[in-house]
């Protein structure tokens, strides 16, 4: 792994700031499904079903349901060896440092990332429909629990298909602008609009770095490609990034 941290090393200088984009693959370690993998979780349930503005209005119950599962699974799991180096990274680089994951699960701030953005929501979160107002929820959402503020419905502070997601206004598009370095980690990249941040790297002269199981399509935009599980590659990476840091 040492030219492969040497290459990020060259590209990010002694000034260069690194985003990092992660998805489900960072937390397949850990006991989460994926989504488009083998037995993930779009092969055992339709996006349509659970994952849309439609399906929540057709069926509010079942999509509750769906998420109420994954909050509950998510108690049972922990952070693995990838979301623990990218906390090193962060403390190596400081300000320099922006992570963004389309994970909902919690698994990067229990290891203690900190310049997180959540660009899909948070399991652990409810948000009322009416006031749109997000509150910590550890447990099932039900649908008679009320909002505190104006009583509307609760709904899993998740964006389903069709929604925009968070941080899309300035913080995501700030980072991107202003990185020398992109990391995507465990993403298949099928996801719009988190599909097309490397390619905005790549477009100022970044440099991409692609750490997945297997390499994805990624519209050509990586300089870079490893392939192994995120939390056998990942520390070694980033063992070896320290060293010349
Ligand atoms: P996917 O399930 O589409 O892709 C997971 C990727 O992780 C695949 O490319 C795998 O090869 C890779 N992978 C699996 N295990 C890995 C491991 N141990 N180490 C490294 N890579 C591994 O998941 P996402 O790309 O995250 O959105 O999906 C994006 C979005 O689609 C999700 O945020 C979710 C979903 O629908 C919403 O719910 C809005």
């Amino acid at each position: 792994m040492k030219n492969e941290a040497e290459k990020v090393f060259e590209a990010l200088g002694d000034s260069g700031r690194l985003t990092v984009l992660t998805g489900a693959g960072i937390s397949a370690e850990s006991g989460i499904s994926t989504f488009r993998d083998s037995g993930g979780l779009w092969d055992q349930y339709e996006i349509e079903d659970v994952a849309t503005p439609e399906a929540y209005a057709a069926n509010p119950s079942l999509v509750q349901d769906f998420y109420n599962m994954r909050r509950a699974h998510l108690g049972t799991v922990q952070p693995n060896a990838g979301h623990r180096a990218l906390v090193r990274l962060e403390e190596l680089l400081g300000d320099r440092f922006t992570l963004i994951t389309q994970n909902v699960d919690d698994l990067h701030d229990r290891a203690g990332s900190r310049r997180l953005l959540h660009m899909h929501g948070e399991l652990y979160k409810a948000r009322c429909v009416d006031c749109g107002v997000a509150v910590e929820w550890r447990t099932d959402i039900s649908l008679d629990d009320r909002c505190e503020s104006c009583s509307g419905s609760m709904r899993p502070h998740i964006v389903w298909f069709g929604e925009l997601p968070f941080y899309l206004e300035r913080e995501i598009p700030e980072a991107c602008a202003s990185s020398a370095v992109f990391f995507s980690i465990g993403t298949s990249g099928m996801v719009y609009p988190a599909n097309t941040l490397a390619s905005q790297v790549k477009a100022r002269g970044g440099f991409c770095v692609e750490i997945n199981l297997e390499k994805t399509a990624g519209q050509g935009v990586f300089d870079l490609q490893i392939e192994g599980q995120a939390g056998e590659t990942l520390p070694l990476l980033i063992a070896e990034l320290e060293a010349l840091l």
